[in-house]
């Protein structure tokens, strides 16, 4: 199949706002909505942090790439993404055919003062977590921006700025998209 399909996907480091932003645009836009940590997490009836403990990360990444294999160009959806799903180009790959793909961003005392409210997130489970973070953050910083078709913020935004600031960049691309092709249609 070619082209890409009409989804919205999440993706960006933990904190950076992906769970609430997909919740805000699912209201927002009425289509179904979709994290694969949920997917990964009700295929193994465990909780993330459970997961990792009894199977280790590269059983968790696997669920992961099947958990978005799953999807369909033809359906569109909000897409939540983990925040290392970008970890396996595959993944990308696979992400990019989908739909469009955002990723929100934060400063870093932003990411660690939203990340410190759950306990949730094993791969911070060390004796410097922020440490951890930043050591994280810096590899996979180039991966999250080489992936995404849009950058977006969200430090100083609530849930529903962030949602309706990609509801407008789509409107704007498609109004670009569709200004391009009249133009291209009266050059004929
Ligand atoms: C992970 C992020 C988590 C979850 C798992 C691993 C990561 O999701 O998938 O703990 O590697 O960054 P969130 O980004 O929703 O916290």
């Amino acid at each position: 199949m070619t082209g890409r399909g009409q989804s919205i996907v999440l993706i960006g480091f933990m904190g950076a706002g992906k769970s609430a932003a997909g919740r805000a645009l699912a209201r927002k836009t009425g289509l179904p909505h979709f994290e694969t940590d949920d997917i990964v997490s009700a295929r193994f009836g465990l909780s993330i942090p459970e997961i990792f403990k009894t199977f280790g990360e590269e059983k968790f990444r696997d669920a992961e790439t099947e958990a978005i294999q799953q999807f369909s160009q033809d359906i569109a959806a909000i897409i939540v993404t983990g925040g290392g799903i970008v970890l396996r180009p595959a993944n990308v790959q696979l992400l990019r055919t989908l739909g469009m793909v955002v990723s929100l961003e934060a400063d870093e005392e932003t990411l660690f003062r939203r990340i410190s409210r759950r306990a949730a997130r094993p791969l911070l489970q060390t004796e410097n977590p922020r440490a951890t973070m930043v050591e994280l953050m810096g590899i996979r910083q180039p991966l999250y921006h080489s992936a995404a078709d849009v950058r977006l913020d969200t430090s100083d935004l609530t849930d529903d700025e962030v949602a309706d600031a990609i509801l407008k960049r789509i409107e704007t691309d498609k109004t670009s998209i569709a200004n391009r092709r009249s133009l291209r249609s009266e050059r004929l």
